[in-house]
């Protein structure tokens, strides 16, 4: 049986190479949902924090992610950092974040994106561009000199993993797959190949 906290351990690891050596969205990930059908849809969202938890990101709850993820919880994610030749799959359950942690995040944001949030109705059909442009200055008059609040309908998620994979590029295919699996209090870790 392994540390509880080794794969995040080895993950910080991981992503402080990753910030060093990728220059534009190293936090960027892919994000799988399921719909009722079972039909598995991706998307990239950015990864926002991490910690033994898990793996924190934002959107809006009415999107088409945020629908998937309020009645199905099981989702996936995926980095791949082609500079570091490596790929880190995490598989689990996401839950909304405390309403708090979310109003932290979104006070950080700048004022554009908080009222983006705010004038988007993500994943629904939009007939004209202007129609969102008119939204957004309506909203800026609505808002002019005071702060912008956290849309309720805006916030984080936190997918804490019950199994995650390393893979790291070797030549010749010959690929290392280290898995971790959850039991318990700890992670057991085999292999794969690849
Ligand atoms: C690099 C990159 C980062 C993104 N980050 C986010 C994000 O953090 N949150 C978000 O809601 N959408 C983000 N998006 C947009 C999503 O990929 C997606 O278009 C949007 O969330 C709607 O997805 P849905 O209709 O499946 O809910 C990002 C897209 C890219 C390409």
């Amino acid at each position: 049986m392994r540390p509880w906290n080794e794969p995040f351990e080895r993950f910080a690891v991981l992503f402080a190479e990753a910030q060093a050596a990728i220059p534009v969205d190293p936090n960027a990930m892919q994000l799988a949902t399921v719909d009722e059908a079972g039909r598995p849809t991706v998307r990239t969202v950015l990864m926002k924090d991490f910690d033994t938890r898990g793996w924190v990101f934002y959107s809006n709850r009415l999107s088409r992610k945020g629908r998937d993820l309020e009645a199905r919880p099981a989702a996936a994610l995926n980095f791949y950092w082609p500079a570091l030749g490596t790929q880190v799959r995490i598989e689990g359950e996401a839950r909304p974040v405390a309403d708090a942690e979310s109003d932290a995040y979104f006070a950080t944001r700048p004022r554009e994106s908080q009222l983006g949030a705010w004038a988007s109705l993500q994943s629904q059909p939009l007939d004209d561009r202007g129609t969102l442009e008119g939204r957004l200055a309506e909203l800026e008059r609505t808002y002019q000199g005071r702060p912008v609040p956290r849309p309720p309908h805006w916030g984080g998620w936190r997918l804490s993993p019950r199994y995650l994979e390393f893979w790291k590029a070797h030549p010749h295919r010959l690929h290392w797959r280290e898995v971790y699996r959850k039991a318990g209090e700890g992670w057991t870790r085999s292999m794969l190949y690849p």
